[in-house]
C-alpha cells in the first residue's frame, strides 16, 4: 500500500484522480493525496472542507477478491485504522460514530470516510477509499455552522501536526488490519471498532432518508451492520443511515 502515490497540489476531489486511475488500471494499493481539495466531498452529497495543508486527504485504490456486499466491512476498517493511529499519536481517544465517522469526547468530528465502489456481478473490480482527516485547522477556519460539529487534531491537542507523519502511521495501522481482515476475517475488525464505538448500549437517534427513529444501539452485527434494539424489543440489523448527532 502506498508504493504508488499520485500527487497533487491541488484537484478537485482526490476520488475523481482515484477513479481515473483505477480505470487506467493503476492498481491494488495505490494512494492519491491532495495538499488541497477544491471541491471535497463527503458522504450523502455534503461538501468536504479540505483547504491547502490543514489536513489529510487521500483515496485509496483497492482491489480485493471479496464480494460487492462486504465492502462496508473495508470502511468500518478504515475507520478503526484512524482511531488507532490518532490514539497512537496524540494519546487521546476518540470514538467511531457508525459507520465512520471519528469523534471526540466533545462529541465533534475530526474525521470522515467516503467508499465507493465498482462492481461487477459478484465481484468488486474496484474500491476507493478516501479518507479526510482534520489536522491543522483552527475553528475560525470553517464557517460558522461547521465550527459547530467540527474539530481537528490541533484543536484538540493545541500543536501543529506533520500531515506526512500522520500519513505513515495511519497506513501502517490500515496494513495491519486490512492483512488481518482478509486472512480471518471481520470478527477482529468488529472487536477492534466496538471498543470505539459511540454510544454503545445506549439510546441512539437513527435517521434513514427523512425518517428519524430511536432504538438502544446494540454493536456491530457479525457481517458490520448496526444492531439496534427496538422499544417493542425486536432487535434489527441496519445497513443504512446514520446516527444522529448534534442535529438532536
Ligand atoms: C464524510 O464524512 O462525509 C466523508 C468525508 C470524506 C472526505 C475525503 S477527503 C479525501 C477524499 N476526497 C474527497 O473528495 N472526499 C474524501
Amino acid at each position: 500500500l502506498g508504493k504508488n502515490v499520485i500527487h497533487r497540489e491541488v484537484t478537485s476531489s482526490t476520488q475523481i484522480i482515484a477513479h481515473n486511475a483505477a480505470k487506467e488500471h493503476k492498481g491494488h494499493g495505490t494512494i492519491v493525496i491532495a495538499d488541497e481539495q477544491t471541491s471535497g466531498r463527503g458522504r450523502m452529497n455534503r461538501d468536504w472542507h479540505s483547504k491547502k495543508g490543514d489536513g489529510m486527504w487521500m483515496s485509496m485504490i483497492l482491489q480485493p477478491s471479496l464480494p460487492p456486499y462486504l465492502a462496508p466491512q473495508l470502511t468500518l476498517l478504515t475507520a478503526v485504522a484512524l482511531a488507532e493511529t490518532i490514539e497512537e499519536l496524540t494519546g487521546l481517544t476518540p470514538s467511531i460514530k457508525w459507520p465512520n465517522d471519528i469523534l471526540f469526547d466533545n462529541e465533534k468530528k475530526c474525521a470522515g470516510i467516503l467508499t465507493e465502489l465498482q462492481a461487477e456481478q459478484d465481484q468488486i473490480q474496484y474500491v476507493i477509499i478516501g479518507v479526510g482527516l482534520n489536522i491543522n485547522q483552527e475553528s475560525k477556519d470553517w464557517p460558522e455552522e461547521v465550527q459547530q460539529r467540527a474539530t481537528s487534531l490541533q484543536i484538540e491537542t493545541g500543536k501543529q501536526w506533520s500531515i506526512k507523519q500522520i500519513m505513515q502511521h495511519f497506513l501502517k495501522h490500515f496494513e495491519i488490519l486490512y492483512d488481518t481482515y482478509m486472512q480471518q476475517g471481520f470478527l477482529a475488525v468488529k472487536t477492534k471498532w466496538e471498543a470505539y464505538g459511540f454510544k454503545m448500549g445506549e439510546r441512539i437517534t437513527i435517521r434513514q432518508l427523512d425518517r428519524h427513529r430511536q432504538a438502544v444501539f446494540y454493536g456491530l452485527a457479525d457481517d458490520g451492520a448496526l444492531l439496534i434494539k427496538n422499544d417493542n424489543g425486536s432487535v434489527e440489523r441496519l445497513y443504512s443511515g446514520e446516527i444522529d448527532w448534534f442535529h438532536k
